[in-house]
């Protein structure tokens, strides 16, 4: 039995989507290692690169960027490490990001030498902008960069043979390009790398700087999508930044319209605004009925390791993470979470339904003692809440009014919120003294 309830969709019957909705899990990839730890203002040393590591392993990617190590000494020696001390578990793959140039793929090979299963990763600048303005460059001249790229991924790789490898090519600034020479080049890299069904070459379409609302995104994957002669030869990835802030929007969309595998980070770390968030759209599958394949039930514990490897504060109103979320202050909101946490723990109800929580805050180790906090904006209800839940008194219901009313003078008086032990101290002076 399912927890949530999928989301009704409306009927649409001109539309194929976005009445669509998202079935199961993608494949996900993290680079929180990569475009996270590149956008820093110090970026991680190679410890802080294994304990994110290490966190990363355990909520489950099994595809994870781990640099550019073609770029850094630290990443290369990361990539090093994590294969000379046997870091990586059987089943999961590490990524390694290259532009197109001899050099920096040759390093980058030697820095997976011994490795078991390597993604190899290349990109070049395909947008109209880079190519006027930084590579002054025809389209004809970006695709037979991108072609060379490809080959010369493809000679090296045989200097490996103990390694099974994945290509990966991103058309970076794929959201400035236009769709006909998008599909044009990722055609040509394909064929270059021999790709058909046996051996999908991942795709992965960036939308390097958010140009457009989340619909266009997703209508720009479509049109890849349908202009492929080789759809199915094709692992269609996304990999959203948030710009205009609609990553997680954009990302879903995109699912909707055919993608099958998202990068991104954890609380949106990432280039200018961010990576898309990946915690908050794998939540936000989990609340509507869908399991994301991830392990989020100690949210606490990427919070921690997050905030300490990056140096980043998770925002106190941050989706399902921020401190304050599971947090209600006024009086309505309070009375109605406590009738809909009643009615779900006395087991009436098949799926959680409480008003103002879309998530059941234990399911990401966060408990319910923090929900119901009391300043001047609270209200009777919240009061008894308290008084129940942390001090096992049940307030006969024409007590609440009056004691809301203690309460609320109290706040007034203070001008701040009260502790729980405050209110408990009021209550026994109030009513023990009798
Ligand atoms: O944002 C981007 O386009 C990238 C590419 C390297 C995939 O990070
Ligand atoms: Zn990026």
């Amino acid at each position: 039995v399912k927890k949530y309830r999928p989301y009704p969709t409306l009927p649409f019957p001109q539309r194929t989507w976005p009445d669509k909705r998202i079935e199961t899990a993608p494949t996900w990839c993290s680079v929180d290692l990569r475009d996270g730890n590149q956008a820093l203002i110090q970026p991680m040393s190679l410890a802080k690169k294994l304990e994110m590591w290490e966190l990363l392993l355990d909520i489950g990617f099994r595809e994870i960027e781990v640099g550019f190590p073609s770029a850094s000494q630290v990443e290369f020696e990361f990539a090093r490490t994590l294969i000379d001390d046997g870091l990586i578990p059987p089943g999961t793959a590490i990524q390694v990001l290259t532009q197109a140039r001899e050099h920096l793929i040759k390093r980058t090979f030697e820095s997976i030498r011994g490795a078991r299963d390597v993604i190899v990763h290349l990109y070049n600048s395909t947008s109209t902008l880079q190519r006027d303005v930084v590579f002054n460059m025809s389209r004809k001249e970006i695709i037979d960069l991108a072609v060379r790229g490809a080959e010369l991924v493809q000679q090296e790789a045989k200097n490996y043979p103990e390694t099974r490898f994945r290509y990966q090519y991103s058309p970076e600034s794929f959201t400035g390009t236009e769709l006909d020479f998008a599909v044009e080049i990722c055609e040509a890299v394909m064929a270059v790398w021999q790709a058909d069904e046996q051996n999908r070459i991942i795709i992965n379409l960036p939308a390097t700087v958010e140009l457009a609302t989340p619909n266009i995104f997703a209508d720009q994957i479509e049109w890849f999508c349908a202009h492929m002669k080789q759809r199915d030869a094709a692992i269609i990835s996304v990999h959203t930044h948030n710009d205009r802030g609609c990553a997680v929007a954009a990302t879903e969309l995109a699912l909707m319209a055919g993608a099958e595998r998202v990068e991104g980070t954890l609380f949106g770390n990432g280039e200018r605004t961010g990576n898309v968030d990946i915690v908050t759209l794998a939540l936000n599958m989990f609340t509507h009925g869908v399991d994301p394949q991830l392990d989020l039930h100690d949210i606490n514990r990427l919070i921690d390791v997050y905030e300490r490897v990056n140096r980043i504060p998770v925002h106190l109103r941050h989706p399902y993470a921020g401190e304050l979320v599971y947090t209600a202050f006024s009086g309505s909101h309070q009375d109605a979470i406590n009738k809909g946490m009643s009615r779900y723990e006395t087991a009436s109800a098949a799926f959680w339904e409480v008003p103002y929580l879309p998530i059941d805050p234990s399911d990401v180790g966060r408990t319910y003692e923090s929900i119901i906090r009391i300043n001047s904006q609270s209200g009777k209800g919240g009061v008894a809440y308290i008084m129940d839940h942390d001090f096992g008194i049940k307030m006969p219901k024409e007590m609440h009014p009056e004691f809301g009313r203690i309460v609320q003078e109290m706040t007034d008086r203070e001008g701040r919120e009260l502790h729980a032990r405050e209110i408990n101290h009021a209550f026994e002076e109030t009513y023990l003294d009798l």
